[in-house]
């Protein structure tokens, strides 16, 4: 798994967070900014800031950890980002989804740090 892939979906919540934060400004209806605010920093920052420490340290890349890592942030992170809009929208029913999602994608933060530690050298 090398850092490419984790740009190239960068690069997809790139166009989603900031197409969100234009229609924003453009109806003048902030309140999806939460939603906005992560899907440019779970999605674009952090998966672009991930690729490239891949990208560098190729070693990091291939290991075991690296690809849980990918699949447990890339699958919770979309219906994190359905569940916090619809949660945003007043439909509470999606909060557990929501956090079960979080906590997802925290273990995947966890996951990168403990390969960050264990396998960079
Ligand atoms: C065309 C590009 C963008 C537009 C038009 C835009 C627009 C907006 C708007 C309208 C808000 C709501 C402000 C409010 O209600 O207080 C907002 C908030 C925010 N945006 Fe963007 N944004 C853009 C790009 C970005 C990018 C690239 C990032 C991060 C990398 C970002 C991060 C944030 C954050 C963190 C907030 C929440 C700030 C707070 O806590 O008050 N935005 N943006
Ligand atoms: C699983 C990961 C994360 C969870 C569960 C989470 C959760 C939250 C929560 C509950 C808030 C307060 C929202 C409010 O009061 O309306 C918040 C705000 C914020 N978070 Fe996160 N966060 C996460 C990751 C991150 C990351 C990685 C970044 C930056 C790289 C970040 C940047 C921000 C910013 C700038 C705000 C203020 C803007 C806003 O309210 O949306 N968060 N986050």
């Amino acid at each position: 798994m090398r850092g490419i892939v984790w740009l190239k979906i960068a690069a997809v919540y790139f166009v989603l967070g900031t197409g969100l934060g234009i229609y924003m400004g453009a109806t003048d209806d902030h309140v999806l900014f939460p939603v906005h605010a992560h899907l440019n920093l779970l999605g674009w920052v952090s998966l672009a800031l991930i690729g490239l420490i891949y990208q560098q340290f190729p070693a990091l890349a291939g290991t075991h950890l690296a690809r849980i890592q990918f699949w447990v942030h890339n699958l919770a992170l979309p219906p994190a980002m359905l569940a916090l809009a619809c949660y945003l929208r007043g439909n509470q029913s999606l909060g557990p989804i929501l956090g079960i999602t979080s906590a997802a994608i925290g273990v995947a933060v966890v996951l990168f740090a403990v390969n960050l530690f264990r396998n960079l050298k």
